[in-house]
């Protein structure tokens, strides 16, 4: 696991950013999420590591560079969102307000060991988001922008890199038992409820929109193409994410998708130097 810091440039970004602007739209809606997860990600995995025995020496290291991944993937998201509000989208940020409120509270009111749960819910979602993304998407992502296109590419290949990290930390603090098990699976489904209505409630805002302007024909046709598009996207992640749910699930063992690691190096700055 390394720390990258990619030059980003998201001044010339298009909502429609891919030929099918609903497969566009959705990840913008997606892109709501690490603006308010990720840094709330960093504060739960800085009070994980004040209570894990210092023993754990390499999962120490690993939260560290975890974070500093986290909060660069947070600062490029909130710049590409912010160059969304910018392009016409701005009915985005009240509805993002709740959703940003919901880990303020989590964190003050909720166990650490529900908040290490949530975490790895959200990580393990990542980590299969990231091969769907790498996998079963090319036919929406020929043509697309590359400014998005890389933003979400860097940002998935570094979520399959760090997939182990909440794993290895709930199974440190709360063990492999059954009862660790069922709660982590009951926290991983409360999890992607929580999330997954956040971003349905993005991605009617920014349709609805693009909608106003359509004719009654485009209208029916980006319905459809809606449809589609939600079908295929749940059918690939559903098998992934199916895994979650084996009492034998090891992030640490899912197979790296081809892309992956030629996206890494080309962030790697630390590499560039040393060649
Ligand atoms: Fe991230
Ligand atoms: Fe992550």
């Amino acid at each position: 696991m390394k720390v990258r810091v990619p030059d980003m440039d998201f001044s010339r970004i298009r909502a429609h950013w891919a030929k099918v602007p609903e497969f566009a739209q959705s990840y913008n809606a997606f892109s709501t999420v690490p603006a308010h997860i990720e840094p709330y990600l960093v504060k739960v995995m800085r009070r994980a590591k004040d209570v894990l025995d210092p023993k754990h020496e390499k999962l120490h290291e690993d939260i560290a560079v975890f974070n500093k991944q986290e909060m660069e993937h947070c600062n490029n998201h909130v710049a590409f969102n912010r160059a969304l509000y910018e392009v016409g989208y701005k009915g985005m940020k009240e509805i993002e307000k709740p959703y940003q409120q919901d880990y303020v509270r989590f964190l003050r009111e909720k166990s650490l060991r529900f908040n290490v749960a949530y975490c790895e819910g959200f990580e393990a979602m990542g980590s299969a988001a990231a091969q769907v993304f790498f996998e079963d998407l090319d036919e929406y992502l020929e043509g697309a922008d590359e400014e998005a296109v890389d933003l979400w590419k860097w940002h998935l290949a570094e979520e399959f890199e760090q997939r182990e990290v909440c794993y290895q930390v709930y199974k440190t603090l709360y063990g492999n038992g059954p009862l660790a098990y069922l709660y982590r699976v009951g926290v991983f489904i409360y999890s992607t409820a929580h999330i997954g209505r956040h971003t349905a409630r993005v991605m009617r805002y920014l349709v609805a929109k693009d909608r106003e302007t359509m004719t009654e024909e485009e209208r029916q046709a980006s319905i459809e193409r809606e449809k589609t598009l939600k079908k295929k996207v749940a059918k690939a992640s559903r098998k992934r994410l199916l895994a979650v749910f084996s009492p034998f699930y090891d992030p640490g063992k899912k197979k790296v998708s081809p892309g992956m690691q030629e996206i890494l190096d080309r962030y790697d700055t630390s590499a560039q130097h040393s060649a």
